[in-house]
């Protein structure tokens, strides 16, 4: 069995350096394997002197987040870089191509009524629900016909979201690519660049995390379980944290974090087909909640809105 750290290489080659040492670094941040993740992070400071790139790659973001407004108080004022004016929207999970047909209007309508000036996807942008360690299911459609529907259903929302600049922050639906094709034996160097795959946009961008006006925008793999204290996903992020990868739990929670500063934790929901026979998993012990939230106030403020 290939180990964690090894597929963590694997994936961070097929997405470039650059965010590889962002994910390696707030996978530490977040704990619980950080011996792992520390041999990888070692790992890619090798790989990245033999290429001659510079490591880490990003001085700035290399640094605890804690550290970063040493200033804050507990009245939290927005951060110096943040913009009063920056709405921003978040959308959930959406597995294309197993996602609701009403949910791209929903998020149009919902946007546009709320004044979203940038939007950020928080992962699972597709299913890739043949392509995964738990087998191919024969009642599905193929792997190559599921890329064309998804292809398809993405070619819309493209077109819809193309007033907004928008970000995808990689889920593990889909890591599956590269994790599969790691666990094959395949390097990192062999794959397609996942953007390409997801004939992204220009004005799209994808990344394993993204962080606006210090708040911190993740998939939620390792942040703890749906209905953990949101004091927990702050401790370990470092701030404010709006995340999916739960699509049974919809909300804002707020809390204080060491410093006494008002901080939240959103659960974005998804825009998933529950009726969809790829979620068969998950249909009875966790129906999804379906919505989005909104981001407003330079950070401070989280919203969740529910798709009625
Ligand atoms: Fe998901």
């Amino acid at each position: 069995m290939i180990s964690p750290r090894y597929s963590a290489a694997r994936f961070a080659t097929a997405y470039g350096w650059p965010e590889y040492g962002r994910w390696v670094e707030a996978a530490r941040r977040w704990g619980g394997t950080s011996h792992c993740w520390s041999r990888a992070a070692a790992r890619a400071a090798a790989r990245a002197a033999a290429y001659g790139r510079p490591w880490p790659p990003e001085p700035d973001d290399a640094r605890p987040l804690l550290d970063r407004d040493p200033d804050v108080n507990p009245e939290s004022p927005p951060s110096p870089e943040s913009d009063p004016a920056r709405v921003v929207g978040v959308v959930g999970d959406t597995h294309l191509p197993y996602h609701h047909p009403d949910y791209l209007g929903f998020i149009v309508d919902t946007f546009r009524a709320r004044g979203v000036t940038e939007v950020v996807h928080i992962g699972d942008w597709w299913d890739w629900g043949q392509v995964s360690r738990y087998g191919v299911d024969p009642d599905l459609p193929s792997a190559a016909d599921e890329i064309e529907a998804a292809l398809a259903a993405s070619r819309e929302w493209y077109a819809a979201l193309a007033a907004w600049p928008v970000t995808v922050v990689v889920g593990n639906h889909d890591a599956r690519v590269a994790r599969t094709a790691a666990r094959a034996g395949l390097p990192g160097t062999a794959m397609r660049d996942l953007r390409e795959v997801y004939s992204l946009p220009a004005s799209w961008a994808l990344a394993p995390r993204v962080e606006v006006d210090d708040v911190v925008y993740l998939h939620g793999e390792g942040l703890g379980g749906p209905r953990s204290a949101p004091a927990l996903a702050i401790e370990r992020v470092g701030g404010s944290v709006a995340a999916g990868h739960w699509h049974a739990l919809g909300g804002a929670w707020y809390s204080r974090d060491r410093r006494g500063a008002l901080r939240w934790r959103l659960a974005a929901g998804c825009g998933i087909d529950s009726s969809a026979r790829a979620y068969d998993y998950g249909r009875a012990a966790a129906p999804p909640v379906l919505g989005c939230g909104v981001v407003s106030e330079g950070g401070r403020r989280a919203d969740f809105v529910p798709m009625l």
